[in-house]
């Protein structure tokens, strides 16, 4: 089959990647020449793990293509995935401008019959008017079905998240669009959710709306068991061992960041107030998700006492391990309330100092976990990459300065560290 993906974020050229490595004929539509010189070369724009050798093998077979121009890509297509993105504004409503400007560019290039899928996190409505759209630049001869297929990969472990979801989402109002989906798709394992263009919408902003809940929830949890002296991580675990809720995704830290929870959680408090519905739950979440970080930062002034002129190790600047991508990483504001107090930062990240030097200045980043921790006062932890996990912290504790360790992600045993001389501070437990 061949397909055109619009979009080489995360979620367009995972899924090209995958679709073409599947054996299918995949063009990608992209709007920024050099990204698209070097993809045609096989240079990533971000990092994932195994995409880059992914995209290299389908280059050499000729099955995954490159272009700026919707002409290329569009009137051989059988399915054309929009996969732009849709950030937040300022109302905290989706910003859906990429994907109507995609609607009409590929209006203007559409031949044959097509399936025209918005993968893309988009507010219910917006498959219509996309619809509309390109209904608008055909004419009257319109021959082609919407369909909205929301993506759950998680950055990451995106390509394999492509390969086994938990489930595909098909909302379709056309036989022939839906059997085109579950065809293209049919080596793909994961339960298929096959439903309205409606649903099918709601059910990404639902999904990782409840997530984030889950997060807060085990955010506010920390908070209280902070003030009474319980172990959170003993309580979530005592909680998650009941079948009906399970521990995943009750992990406490300094709150969830990434493009998409913060924007999602947003985008569905807006959707509800403009249906007439005030979601004042997601407006706690989004609230507590917050108050995680400024508790975190507090933890730390109030543990160090006078902040000014200490050195502060910090490992792990990206929003989550596995990922070199910065948008809205918890490390921003806490780097920054710290700086702000008048500490000194050296930072050190496995593979985002890249992309942290343009968000994060003043800082002195440095190109090992070791180096970092020199002569510093305290560390602190942000990320919880496995390197982290597995490092000799008594050798770490040899090269520092001071002995405080602040786990930000409770990646730690409290007394394992207090007896190589350390002293702990983590997330709801001491
Ligand atoms: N990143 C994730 O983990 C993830 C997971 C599931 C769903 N999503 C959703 O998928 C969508 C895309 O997310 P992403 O993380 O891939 O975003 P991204 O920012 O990584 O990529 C967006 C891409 O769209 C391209 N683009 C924008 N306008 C364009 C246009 N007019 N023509 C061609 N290309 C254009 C950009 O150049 C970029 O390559 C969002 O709605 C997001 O919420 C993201």
């Amino acid at each position: 089959m061949t397909i055109s993906v619009i979009g080489h974020g995360y979620v367009g050229l995972v899924s090209a990647a995958v679709f073409s490595d599947l054996g299918n004929t995949v063009w990608v539509v992209g709007r920024t020449p050099e990204k698209i010189e070097k993809l045609k070369k096989g240079v990533m724009p971000f990092y994932e793990p195994g995409l880059e050798e992914t995209v290299k093998r389908n280059l050499s077979a000729g099955r995954l293509k490159f272009t700026l121009n919707y002409s290329d890509a569009i009137p051989g297509a059988s399915i054309i995935f929009i996969c732009v993105g849709t950030p937040s504004k300022e109302t905290g409503e989706a910003d859906l401008s990429a994907v109507y400007l995609a609607a009409k560019e590929i209006s203007k290039n559409l031949k044959n019959y097509t399936v025209v899928v918005t993968k893309s996190t988009v507010p219910v409505g917006t498959n219509r008017q996309v619809a509309k759209i390109v209904k608008e630049g055909i004419g009257k001869k319109a021959n082609f079905d919407i369909a909205s297929c929301p993506e759950f990969l998680r950055e990451g472990s995106a390509l394999s998240d492509t390969l086994n979801p938990d489930r595909i989402v098909i909302g379709v109002d056309s036989k022939r669009a839906e059997e085109l989906l579950l065809d293209l798709h049919k080596s793909i394992n994961g339960a298929r959710v096959v439903t309205t263009i409606e649903s099918a919408e709601m059910i990404k902003y639902a999904s990782n709306s409840l997530l984030s809940t889950k997060i807060s929830f085990a955010n506010a949890m920390s908070f209280i068991c902070d003030a009474v002296g319980a172990d959170v991580e003993v309580v979530l675990n005592g909680v998650g061992l009941d079948r009906r809720l399970g521990r995943s995704f009750l992990y406490p830290g300094v709150g969830f960041g990434g493009s998409c929870f913060p924007k999602d959680v947003k985008a569905l408090i807006a959707i509800s107030k403009k249906n007439g519905y005030n979601f004042e739950l997601l407006k706690s979440v989004y609230k507590v998700n917050r108050e995680a970080r400024e508790r975190f930062v507090d933890k730390i002034v109030k543990t160090l006492k006078k902040i000014k002129g200490k050195t502060l190790a910090v490992w792990g600047l990206s929003f989550k391990p596995n990922t070199d991508d910065m948008r809205e990483a918890p490390s921003i504001e806490i780097i920054a309330a710290l700086k702000s107090k008048g500490a000194k930062i050296k930072a050190f990240d496995p593979i985002a100092i890249e992309n942290a030097s343009k968000k994060i200045s003043g800082v002195v980043f440095c190109d090992s976990p070791m180096k970092a921790v020199e002569d510093a006062d305290a560390l602190i932890v942000l990320t919880e990459w496995n390197e982290f996990k597995q490092i000799d912290l008594s050798k770490i504790k040899r090269l520092m300065k001071g002995n405080y360790l602040f786990d930000g992600r409770n990646m730690y045993d409290p007394q394992k560290i207090k007896n190589l001389g350390f002293i702990y501070k983590g997330i709801g437990r001491e």
